[in-house]
């Protein structure tokens, strides 16, 4: 498998609580590099569109203003099979199925305050990582 990067958020109920360096540790004890991160804190325009494709989910409204509660630490992870990794490391949206040792077992809260966001296809990472970054942010 060649080398791929995928598009990381560390969530709002992370951040508050102090863990983006315990988070960020799994993701390199994993073999995923960060090879750009930066913490913003994101407008309700900003999340509405990054989650666009949930816009007619009944919870739209609550992860939106959920992800503006706090900053995020958005980053792009790289490494062999770094999609599939990095949802492996995450564990299952909800924390109540995630298995021992991910993060969402670990840390999440619930299925919305669930730790961290991770693309979950090759055209969704490209995507992602381009809502966010220019070519020049990221280095390898
Ligand atoms: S998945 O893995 O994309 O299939 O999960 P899905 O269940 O479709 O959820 C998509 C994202 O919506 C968030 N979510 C919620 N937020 C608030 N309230 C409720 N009830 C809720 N259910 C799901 C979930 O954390 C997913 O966020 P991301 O950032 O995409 O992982």
């Amino acid at each position: 498998m060649a080398i791929q990067r995928t598009f990381s958020i560390i969530k709002p109920d992370a951040t508050k609580r102090n863990l983006t360096g315990k988070i960020v540790a799994k993701f390199e004890e994993a073999g995923l590099r960060v090879v750009a991160s930066k913490r913003i804190q994101l407008t309700l325009a900003q999340a509405q569109a990054f989650y666009g494709v949930h816009k007619d989910r009944p919870f739209f409204g609550e992860l939106c203003e959920y992800m503006i509660s706090e900053p995020v630490v958005v980053q792009v992870l790289e490494g062999e099979n770094a999609i599939a990794k990095n949802r492996e490391v995450m564990g299952a949206t909800n924390p109540a199925d995630a298995a021992e040792g991910t993060i969402r077992k670990e840390f999440a809260l619930s299925v919305g305050e669930n730790s961290v966001h991770g693309s979950d296809a090759p055209e969704t990472a490209a995507e992602e990582i381009a809502f966010f970054f220019s070519g020049i942010e990221l280095v390898g």
